[in-house]
């Protein structure tokens, strides 16, 4: 039996700037290029049903690219969440933010937390963008308030479990992502949703993202559809276990 289509979707969203070096374009207009497919990537996951799409869209490590890149980017961003979010909500997406949002300009926190507060009713897509986001400096900080919870004498330290965990991580709520995509040919996580992967299936396509269109979003999800998910077990495990 094929998989049935995924609830959680995550994309590393690479390639932008290699892209953009092919076409003789500047990085920065690589990552213009890179909003269009964010828009059709977001429409084609509400159109395929899926539940949560999680976008891996600044790293924490990303801070260290040359200051114009890095502010190219805060722009795209800042744009984005003027044009794009009212469209966004009027589809009845819910926007979420993950990652080290204090990290950014306070205009850009005020709007994301904004059209956060705005989205908060709807019911359909999960979008979530990855700001700043760094799945370590996540873990850590879910280990931080675990262990604050147990001074307290909130929590036992034996009564730690996985579900325990999850809940203290940015991506408290949602399943883990069924699948992981990711773009330009790259065989690495690069610090993203370490502990949540942990028996995602990988999509790793040469495109690079502005190349990622609504058909390669939809071979991704034909691919996995055969994938044998096993979960340690011998043979395929249905019921989406994870
Ligand atoms: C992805 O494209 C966008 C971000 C990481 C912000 P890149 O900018 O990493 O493009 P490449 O990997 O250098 O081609
Ligand atoms: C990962 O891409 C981060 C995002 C897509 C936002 P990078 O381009 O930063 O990853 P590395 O440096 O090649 O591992
Ligand atoms: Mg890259």
């Amino acid at each position: 039996m094929p998989n049935p289509i995924p609830q959680h979707v995550a994309i590393i969203m690479d390639g932008n700037g290699r892209w953009a070096k092919k076409q003789g374009l500047l990085r920065v207009q690589g990552h213009e290029v890179g909003v269009q497919r964010i828009e059709e990537i977001i429409q084609a996951a509400q159109d395929k049903g899926i539940r949560y799409l999680t976008l891996y869209a600044f790293s924490k490590e990303n801070w260290r690219r040359p200051k114009d890149e890095v502010a190219f980017l805060m722009g795209l961003l800042s744009a984005y969440l003027d044009k794009k979010i009212e469209t966004l909500i009027k589809n009845n997406c819910v926007f979420n933010v993950i990652g080290e949002i204090g990290d950014l300009a306070e205009f850009l926190q005020k709007k994301l937390t904004q059209a956060m507060e705005n989205s908060r009713k709807n019911t359909g897509l999960v979008v979530t963008f990855a700001l700043s986001y760094s799945s370590r400096r996540e873990i850590l900080r879910a280990c931080q308030k675990i262990a604050e919870q147990a001074v307290r004498g909130e929590i036992e330290p034996s009564g730690i479990n996985e579900e325990t965990f999850s809940a203290n991580l940015y991506t408290a709520g949602m399943p883990d992502p069924e699948l992981l995509i990711r773009t330009s040919g790259e065989f690495r996580i690069s610090n993203f949703l370490l502990w949540q992967i942990s028996y995602a299936e990988l999509y790793i396509t040469q495109k690079c993202w502005p190349e990622f269109t609504r058909d390669e979003f939809e071979k991704a999800l034909e691919d996995y559809k055969g994938r044998e998910r096993r979960f340690g077990d011998t043979c395929a495990v249905t019921g989406g276990k994870t």
